[in-house]
C-alpha cells in the first residue's frame, strides 16, 4: 500500500490518501478511518452502486452505525441543486448529524456532488472518497473541489471542502469499459506534461494494456503526488493550482458545446492539451518535438486531437461564461516542453483566437512551476 499525506488551509487539514490493490475488500478492518462516526451516508450511481455498493455498505455496518445509502442516476446530468436538496432532505430524514459521515462511492460525478453535499450539511461534515474511475482516483477526488452544475455551465455553484481521507483502488479500473479508462487516462497523461518527464516517457513505453494495469498502482500514485504538491501549494487555485487546468480551457468548451454527449472529459481535455500545444509551438514557446512526442502519446491512448467544427457564436457563449475568467484575464496552461508547465494570460477579446488557428492571442508570459 502507499499512503500519501496532503496538507492544506488554515488551519492545517491533513488527510491521507491511500492507494492499494483489492483495498475495497479490507475496508472492514479501517477503524481508523471508518470508526468515529454516528452514520454512515453511502453515495453512489445505479452502476457503481450495482457492482460495488453491497460490499462497501456491508463492511460500513461493521462498524456498528447505521448505513443509508443513496443512489443517483448515472451521468454528468445528476450534478444539480435538485439532487443536492433530495439528499440533504434524506440525511435530516434518516437522522444524519454532524458526527456522521458522506462515503462518496463512484467517478468524478458522484465526487463532486457527494462533497458538496458533505460541505453544505449542517454547515460541513466529513466526505470520504472511495473513487471507482481512473479519472476520479487521480484527479477529482483530490484537492477538495466539488460541485453542481447550472443549465448555464458545468461547476458554477461549488466549494473547497477537503476529504477526511481518499481510498483507491486500483483493482476497480479492471472491470471498466475501455473509454472510460482511456477518458482517465487523458488527466495521466496531462501529468506527465506539466510535471514529470519520467512519466510522460514510461506512458509511451506500455504496448499491453495489461501491462499498464499491471502499473497503475505506481501511476496513480505518482499522478497523485503531483496534484498533492500543487494544491498544498495553492489550495484555491489563485496560481500555480492552474496549471492542473492544462488542456481544460478548450476541454471545456468542447465538452458544453457538444453537451456532454459527443466527447467524454478526458477525449475534450486530450484535444484541449493538443490544440493549446500547437498554439504554443506558434508562439515560439514550446518545441515541435514536445508537440509531436504529446500527439503520439495521446494516438497511444486512443485519445482525439482534432478540434471539431463548432460555430464561433456557440464557442462564445460557453467560454465567456468560464469561471476561470477572472477581470477579463484568461490564465492558460502552457507546456513549455514535455515535464513543464507554465501560466500565460490571454484577454478575453482575444480567447477567441484559441479557436481560429489564424490568431496571435497570447500577451504576457509568467513562469510558474
Ligand atoms: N481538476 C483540477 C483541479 O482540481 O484543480
Amino acid at each position: 500500500m502507499q499512503t500519501l499525506s496532503c496538507t492544506t488551509g488554515q488551519p492545517d487539514h491533513r488527510y491521507f490518501v491511500y492507494i492499494e490493490k483489492g483495498i475495497t475488500d479490507l475496508l472492514y478492518e479501517r477503524e481508523d478511518v471508518f470508526g468515529d462516526y454516528d452514520h454512515f451516508v453511502l453515495i453512489t450511481d445505479k452502476k457503481v452502486g450495482k457492482l460495488h455498493g453491497g460490499k462497501v455498505r456491508r463492511q460500513l455496518q461493521s462498524f456498528n452505525s447505521p448505513v443509508t445509502q443513496i443512489t443517483v442516476d448515472q451521468g454528468e446530468n445528476s450534478k444539480k441543486l435538485e439532487n443536492v436538496q433530495k439528499i440533504v432532505e434524506k440525511m435530516v430524514d434518516v437522522g444524519a448529524t454532524r458526527r456522521s459521515v458522506i462515503v462518496a462511492l463512484g467517478g468524478g460525478v458522484v465526487g463532486d456532488l457527494a462533497g458538496f453535499c458533505a460541505s453544505i450539511y449542517m454547515r460541513g461534515i466529513d466526505v470520504i472518497h472511495l473513487p471507482t474511475t481512473l479519472l476520479a482516483q487521480v484527479d477529482s477526488s483530490i484537492g477538495g473541489k466539488t460541485g453542481v452544475d447550472l443549465e448555464s455551465g458545468k461547476n458554477l455553484v461549488g466549494t473547497f471542502h477537503q476529504p477526511k481521507a481518499v481510498i483507491v483502488d486500483p483493482l476497480l479500473l479492471e472491470t471498466l469499459p475501455d473509454d472510460i479508462l482511456a477518458d482517465g487516462m487523458a488527466e495521466v497523461i496531462k501529468y506527465g506534461c506539466i510535471s514529470s518527464s519520467k512519466l510522460f516517457v514510461r506512458l509511451l513505453g506500455y504496448e499491453y494494456h495489461e501491462d499498464l494495469l499491471e502499473d497503475m498502482e505506481d501511476i496513480i500514485a505518482k499522478c497523485i503526488q503531483i496534484k498533492i504538491n500543487v494544491v498544498e501549494k495553492d489550495e484555491k487555485e489563485g496560481g500555480i493550482r492552474r496549471i492542473l487546468n492544462f488542456g481544460h480551457t478548450i476541454g471545456h468548451v468542447i465538452e458544453t458545446y457538444f453537451q456532454y454527449e459527443k466527447y467524454t472529459h478526458g477525449e475534450a481535455v486530450a484535444i484541449g492539451m493538443y490544440q493549446i500545444t500547437k498554439m504554443s509551438v506558434r508562439e515560439g514557446i514550446t518545441d515541435q518535438s514536445s508537440l509531436e512526442n504529446l500527439k503520439l502519446v495521446l494516438d497511444t491512448y486512443g485519445l482525439p486531437t482534432e478540434m471539431p467544427e463548432m460555430d464561433l457564436d456557440g464557442i462564445k457563449e460557453v467560454l465567456f461564461r468560464d469561471k476561470k475568467i477572472e477581470s477579463d484575464i484568461l490564465h492558460l496552461c502552457v507546456m513549455p516542453r514535455i515535464g513543464k508547465a507554465e501560466i500565460v494570460k490571454m484577454k478575453r477579446e482575444k480567447a477567441m483566437a484559441l479557436f481560429q488557428p489564424d490568431l496571435d492571442p497570447i500577451q504576457e508570459t509568467t513562469p510558474n512551476a
